[in-house]
């Protein structure tokens, strides 16, 4: 029996981070890692579904660590690695995929949302959420910090746990998602759910001043209401409701003045983790990847071998 609960959480190396990814996943698991045996990790092969140039997948690869980094994630704390070093994951994302059924994977949120707006989606997009599962399943992960948007993709990896359970014997337990109410869905400037794939609408986690100001006056202001709900709705992750409920009643009106209290109150909270960041080296990454995949792998090959046995490959 393992000692403490094991945490998970990954994101998609499929481009810059933004504030969303942080209060939605990326703190959640700063503030709670050192009490799990944490891992962190990138998920290229994902990033797969929607990359294909080398260069900007290998180079999103070492942002993502060095974000990892920056925020203060210490890699001796948690084992921070990258899906394609350990070969598990596809290996067993393929036994999942043997188990449910297309019409299960066809009510998939990111197979459908892209279908429903007309688009080809590739075979990988639809079988993504068993890539995940394996990804969580491989390490018998407990908890699993993640945006809104993840909540089906942990329920599918549970559902895939079972599955095989089922058919094969008790072999993995079921993980658990953890959305922190408030933070669970954060808007762009434009009021819609911020996003990677809408570039225009972020926040970006690292961006200087001069980014975070223009994306800031950009937010969509309503001049019906006596609050700019869109400004506010980003506020209140930098700043207790009551710190704002007095800032937003003195400045009652002028948005030009809210604005700019939240462009500073982003960039003095951001300041010292983008100034951390500019000092991490690509050697850094590698070290830390290198090690992580080390580690990753030793818990990964572990599992699988218990699971070939389970399915019959095995012969010996
Ligand atoms: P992705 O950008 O799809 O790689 O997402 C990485 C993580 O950030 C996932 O856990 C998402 O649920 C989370 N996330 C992405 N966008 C948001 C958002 N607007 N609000 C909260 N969490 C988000
Ligand atoms: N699908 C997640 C996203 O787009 C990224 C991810 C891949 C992930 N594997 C994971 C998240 C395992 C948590 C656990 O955000």
């Amino acid at each position: 029996m393992k000692g403490k609960k094991r945490l998970l959480t990954g994101l998609q190396a499929s481009g810059t981070l933004h504030i969303g990814n942080y209060f939605g996943a990326l703190k959640p698991f700063v503030d709670t890692y050192e009490d799990y045996e944490s891992m962190l990790m990138v998920a290229d092969y994902h990033a797969l579904t929607s990359i294909k140039d080398a260069s900007l997948l290998r180079s999103n690869i070492f942002d993502v660590v060095k974000d990892y980094l920056a925020v203060g994630i210490d890699p001796k704390k948690a084992i921070i690695f990258k899906q394609s070093d350990v070969l598990e994951h596809t290996e067993l994302s393929w036994i999942f995929n043997c188990l449910v059924t297309v019409p299960f994977l066809m009510q998939a949120h990111a197979y459908k949302d892209k279908i429903a707006k007309g688009l080809e989606a590739n075979a990988g997009l639809f079988t993504y959420p068993m890539l995940m599962a394996a990804d969580i399943l491989l390490y018998d992960t407990d908890v699993v910090p993640v945006g809104e948007d993840q909540r089906q993709h942990v329920e599918y990896a549970r559902e895939a746990a079972m599955k095989f359970n089922n058919a094969f014997g008790d072999t993995f337990s079921a993980p658990k998602e953890l959305i922190l109410e408030g933070v669970g869905t954060v808007p762009g400037t434009d009021g819609l759910k911020m996003a990677k794939s809408r570039p225009q609408y972020v926040i970006p986690l690292f961006g200087s001043k001069d980014e975070i100001t223009k994306a800031v006056m950009s937010i969509v202001t309503d001049s019906s209401a006596d609050r700019p709900e869109h400004v506010y709705a980003i506020h209140k992750l930098f700043k207790t409701e009551e710190e704002l409920e007095v800032l937003y009643k003195e400045k009652m009106g002028n948005y030009k003045d809210l604005k700019e209290a939240l462009i500073e109150d982003i960039d003095s909270y951001m300041s010292p983790i983008r100034e951390r960041r500019i000092h991490i080296t690509d050697d850094e990454v590698k070290k830390v990847l290198e090690d992580g995949g080390k580690r990753a792998r030793e818990i990964a090959q572990k599992k699988m071998e218990d699971v070939r046995k389970k399915i019959g490959v095995t012969i010996n």
